[in-house]
């Protein structure tokens, strides 16, 4: 019968057949060690002479990184890892062969591992991140539909830009000029206009030429976006989620997080409420270690640090400065300096995981901002619509999926975190 690896706590003592690729092989005299690994998982296959067909045990040599085998034997729990599986095996066939494959055990450069993405997406590391990114995707998606959202899909060629041109893909559109979406939040603002509580989650684009632990040029965000909610409202959805999503991941993906070493114990900690921080406590903070910071600007990574280096949860810093924000933000009524955004930064320096906003529903406020931000008013006419018929207080936020998983995973760089990153001079594979 052939099993998957990760099936074979339901077939102990049973005769099995497992199809796979060979991980690793030792030998040390009467006894030979195959790790294989399927794709769900890694098996200990041990060809102990005598008891294993005798033609396996001579050819074993034949194993090389890679190749693709099928191997039969008898599954026992590993005694000396309990929880684990091995497999007593009789035999092997070699389906198919690999010859001086690139990626050996021993260390390699960034840059060829990158070249051999293809590849390396094999590794034990590299196969429990993405593992990990893929439990998180769902967490993500099982978090809104379960409390009445509706994913409304966004596109990707779009006439405008939303969060800056400096960053702005620009492409041919047929006869016209085409960007590729930096967010698909305005079209989420017209959905919930439609369906209340919305999100949208897909890949979104940014042209930024520089190569840092936290930028792609294509990554992955979710985007919730709900009618009547305020500043405070987005803050707590956000709080939420993130708890849900960390909490869940921790408990599904426990040996996947075991693998890449991750200290859980900080994880379990991303409970509860998260502190609050208004922008003007935060500069206090900075200032305090980075006397050159100067009030008003937009954090860098080494100030966000400053600030997440003192709670073990992620924190919330809200009303930013509205002359370093996007045109959309929403201004303080109270005080029109500030406007009512928010970021979320992750604990251990992850930096910003989450930036959103109560939306400007004032069509002169929004005109002014559209104007003053140098965009062309003509492209907006659309989103302008949604603040002439029926105005709505609405607010929401954008995740990015990649900084998420590098934060759960500790992975200090985002390359890891996508089967097939994009990067600053980076396309390939
Ligand atoms: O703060 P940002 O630019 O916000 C928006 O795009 C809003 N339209 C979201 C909204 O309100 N619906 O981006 C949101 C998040 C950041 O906090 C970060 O996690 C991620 O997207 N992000 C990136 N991740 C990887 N590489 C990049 N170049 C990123 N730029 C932003
Ligand atoms: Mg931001």
């Amino acid at each position: 019968m052939q099993v998957s690896i990760s099936d074979l706590k339901d077939h102990v003592g049973q005769k099995v057949e497992l199809k796979g690729w060979v991980y690793n092989s030792r030998s040390s005299g009467k006894i030979k060690f195959l790790l294989l690994r399927d794709g769900s998982g890694l098996c200990q296959c041990i060809f102990f002479r005598g008891e294993c067909d005798q033609n396996s045990f001579e050819n074993f040599k034949d194993l090389s990184q890679e190749a693709c085998v099928r191997v039969v034997g008898e599954v026992r729990a590993d005694p000396r890892n309990p929880g684990t599986f091995e497999l007593g095996a009789e035999s092997f066939e070699i389906l198919s062969g690999s010859v001086d494959y690139p990626i050996s055990p021993k260390e390699h450069g960034a840059d060829f591992l990158l070249n051999h993405r293809h590849l390396w997406l094999r590794s034990k590391k590299q196969w429990a991140t993405v593992r990990v990114r893929s439990e998180i995707k769902k967490a993500i998606i099982d978090f809104f539909d379960g409390r009445g959202f509706t994913n409304t899909d966004s596109p990707i060629f779009t006439p405008n830009a939303a969060e800056g041109t400096t960053t702005l893909f620009e492409t041919q559109y047929f006869d016209e000029k085409a960007y590729l979406a930096q967010t698909g939040q305005l079209y989420a603002e017209a959905t919930a206009a439609a369906f209340g509580k919305v999100y949208t989650f897909g890949p979104t684009f940014r042209a930024e030429k520089s190569k840092t632990r936290r930028h792609l040029i294509e990554f992955w965000m979710v985007e919730p976006e709900v009618a009547f909610a305020d500043l405070n409202d987005n803050i707590q959805l956000a709080n939420e989620m993130t708890e849900y999503i960390v909490q869940r991941t921790i408990k599904n993906r426990a040996e996947e997080l075991r693998i890449l070493e991750r200290d859980v114990s900080k994880l379990e900690k991303v409970k509860g409420e998260f502190p609050r921080i208004h922008y003007k406590e935060a500069v206090e903070m900075i200032q305090k270690e980075n006397p050159d910071f100067v009030d008003g600007n937009d954090f860098g990574a080494p100030d966000e640090a400053i600030i997440s280096s003192k709670f073990d949860t992620p924190v919330f810093v809200h009303h930013f400065p509205t002359a370093i924000k996007a045109f959309y933000m929403k201004e303080d009524p109270e005080d029109s300096k500030y406007c009512l955004s928010v970021d979320m930064l992750a604990p251990e320096g992850y930096g910003e995981l989450i930036g959103g906003s109560q939306r400007e529903d004032n069509i002169e406020i929004l005109d002014a901002k559209i104007k003053a931000h140098d965009l062309n008013p003509d492209d907006f006419a659309w989103y302008r619509d949604l603040r002439r018929y029926g105005s709505f207080q609405h607010s929401g936020f954008g995740m990015g999926l990649e900084r998420t998983v590098a934060w759960i995973c500790g992975t200090p760089h985002i390359r890891e975190t996508i089967p097939f990153p994009r990067m600053y001079g980076r396309h390939y594979p």
